[in-house]
C-alpha cells in the first residue's frame, strides 16, 4: 500500500532528495516553509514527534562529517525515527566491499530512508537505484550538497524577508565545493544575482553556463551584496598547487573587515562550516555581530526534518 497523501506530500511528489537540481521552486518553497515549523519545534522543551515512529534511517557517511550527520541523526530522532549511524571506518568497505555491495546489504534490513554522503559525484544517485527506500544526498564529491543549499536559503530568506533580488556573492575554492554548486542552482531557481569569486584555479569550466558573474576580486565581487557566503579551501581535494601560499590566498581571498567594507552595510556573512580561521575567514569577521554561522547550524536541523517529513509521506505503509 503507498502512502498517506499531505499538503507537503503534494507540494513535493519525489521519494528522494538526491539534488536541488530537477527541484522546482514551489517544491523549493514548500520545503522552507516546513522547516520554519520545524525551527518552532526545535526551539520547544517537547521536541518529539511521531511522523517518523517505526520507521529506520541509516546514516551512511563514507566522508567525514560533523554537522551534516549529527543534524540528521537530531532531525530523525526528533520525528521519532529508529536511526542508526553507520560508521565506514569500522565498516566491510575497509575490507573492499563496494558502495553497491554495501547497499544491498543494507536494503536487506529494511531501513526506510538512507542518508548518504561519498567523495565520488554520481554515487549517490547510484546507490539510489540499487535500494528500495528513499535516499538523501549529504554531499557526493564537488557535485551536490542539497540540505546545505536548503539550509542556507531557509537561513537568508528569516533574515532578508526573501530570496528573489537579494545578490549572493559564494567565495573561494568554487571548484572543489559542492555546497557552491547546490547554492548557485537554488539561489537561481528563486530569483537571486549570484556572483562567484575565486582565483582563476579555483574556478570549474562552464562555471558561466551556471548563471552567476564571475568575479576575480573580492571588492569586484563583493560590491552591492547582500550576502556573503565563504567556502573553506578543500585542500584534500587538490592534487598539486591550486594556491600560491595560504597566506597569499588569505591576503587575497581571505573574509576580513576591509574585505566585508566593500558589501552593502547590512551584508551578513555565511560559511557552511568546517572554517578554516585565518585561511578563508578571519576569526573577527566569523565571530562578529554580522555572522550567521551559528545560526546556520539550527537551521540545519529545521531543513532535515522538513525533509524527512516530505520524503515520509512517500513511505509504503506496509
Ligand atoms: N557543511 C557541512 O557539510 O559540514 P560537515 O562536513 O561537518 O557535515
Amino acid at each position: 500500500m503507498s502512502a498517506q497523501t499531505s499538503p507537503l506530500a503534494d507540494a513535493y511528489p519525489h521519494r528522494h532528495l538526491l539534488g536541488i537540481e530537477g527541484l522546482q521552486p514551489h517544491e523549493i518553497l514548500a520545503l522552507l516553509d516546513r522547516a520554519e515549523s520545524a525551527v518552532e519545534i526545535s526551539r520547544q522543551v517537547e521536541k518529539k514527534k511521531a511522523v517518523l515512529r517505526g520507521r529506520t534511517q541509516i546514516n551512511l557517511f563514507f566522508e567525514a562529517s560533523t554537522r551534516t550527520q549529527s543534524s540528521f541523526e537530531i532531525a530523525g530522532k526528533r520525528l521519532g525515527a529508529d536511526v542508526m549511524n553507520m560508521s565506514v571506518s569500522s565498516s566491510s568497505v575497509k575490507k573492499g566491499e563496494t558502495l553497491i555491495d554495501t547497499a544491498a546489504t543494507l536494503n536487506a534490513m529494511h531501513p526506510d530512508i538512507i542518508v548518504v554522503r561519498h567523495h565520488a559525484a554520481g554515487a549517490v544517485h547510484l546507490l539510489a537505484q540499487k535500494v528500495g527506500c528513499s535516499v538523501i544526498n549529504a554531499g557526493d564529491g564537488a557535485h551536490e550538497h542539497p540540505t546545505q543549499a536548503l539550509l542556507d536559503a531557509l537561513t537568508i530568506r528569516r533574515h532578508k524577508g526573501k530570496i528573489a533580488r537579494l545578490t549572493v556573492a559564494i567565495c573561494g575554492d568554487i571548484l572543489h565545493s559542492r555546497v557552491a554548486r547546490s547554492n548557485i542552482i537554488l539561489l537561481n531557481a528563486l530569483g537571486a544575482r549570484v556572483k562567484v569569486v575565486a582565483p582563476s584555479t579555483l574556478l570549474p569550466n562552464g562555471i558561466r553556463q551556471m548563471g552567476v558573474e564571475v568575479c576575480a576580486t573580492m571588492r569586484e565581487g563583493l560590491a552591492d551584496a547582500d550576502i556573503v557566503m565563504m567556502l573553506r579551501l578543500q585542500r584534500e581535494r587538490m592534487a598539486g598547487a591550486f594556491i600560491p601560499s595560504v597566506r597569499e590566498y588569505f591576503r587575497y581571498y581571505g573574509l576580513d573587515a576591509e574585505k566585508l567594507s566593500a558589501a552593502r552595510p547590512d551584508a551578513l556573512v555565511m560559511h557552511p562550516g568546517p572554517m578554516n580561521r585565518g585561511v578563508e575567514i578571519d576569526p573577527e569577521i566569523a565571530d562578529g555581530p554580522q555572522s550567521l554561522i551559528r545560526e546556520q547550524v539550527e537551521m540545519g536541523v529545521a531543513v532535515r526534518m522538513a525533509v524527512l517529513e516530505a520524503l515520509s509521506a512517500h513511505l509504503p505503509n506496509r
